[in-house]
């Protein structure tokens, strides 16, 4: 199963949701869930929260921890997210606190060491700026590191760049970037 994580917060307006579609599309993907984050309503984790949450983790207790358990699970991830304020809407950070589960998705051995549970492999991480970042694309960044942590070896992404700088070439642009992913 492909998991799609959608924080596109415009919805169908959504540059970022298009070209993600598109290539779902294109790569015929068959078994695919799309999580929306907009439709959770996910809260941040407070002291309470988090109290309740080590409580259940220091008892090995993981099923309330559902999110954490589709996403280990999942074979393949997909993260779509616009770039916002340097990185990604805080909605994407909420869901990753929700994610972030000692003992079920990471863990650390007697020396230290980190290592990721999920099962997948592989994830896609496509987003759309407004402006030109190139290597500097710190949402990117922040899940590549994320995805190490989780076991996820290869983070592959899928960004396009200066959607508004000029803003009536747009829809050319993102066409031409649809135009371009493989099918
Ligand atoms: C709240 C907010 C913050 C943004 N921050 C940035 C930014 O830091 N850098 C940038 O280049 N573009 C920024 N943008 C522009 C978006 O990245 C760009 O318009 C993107 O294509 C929107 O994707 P969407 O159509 O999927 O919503 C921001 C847009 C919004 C609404």
């Amino acid at each position: 199963m492909l998991l799609v994580i959608d924080c596109c917060l415009r919805g169908d307006e959504s540059s970022t949701r298009a070209y993600y579609k598109a290539f779902l599309n294109k790569a015929c993907c068959k078994d695919v869930e799309i999580v929306k984050l907009d439709e959770l309503g996910l809260m941040p984790l407070d002291g309470e929260t988090l109290r309740e949450r080590d409580e259940l983790i220091s008892r090995g207790n993981y099923e309330k921890f559902c999110l954490a358990r589709q996403f280990k699970e999942a074979d393949e991830i997909l993260v779509a997210a616009p770039f916002w304020d340097l990185s990604f809407p805080s909605m994407l950070k909420v869901y990753f606190e929700h994610i972030m589960v000692g003992g079920l998705t990471f863990g650390y051995d007697e020396q230290g060491r980190c290592h990721g549970y999920c099962r997948a492999k592989r994830l896609l991480y496509f987003s759309t700026c407004g402006g030109y970042y190139g290597e500097r694309h710190l949402g990117y960044e922040y899940i590549k590191a994320l995805s190490v942590m989780l076991g996820i070896t290869e983070c592959i992404p899928y960004i396009i760049e200066g959607l508004d700088i000029d803003p009536s070439k747009r829809e050319d642009i993102l066409a031409r970037a649809i135009e371009e992913l493989k099918s």
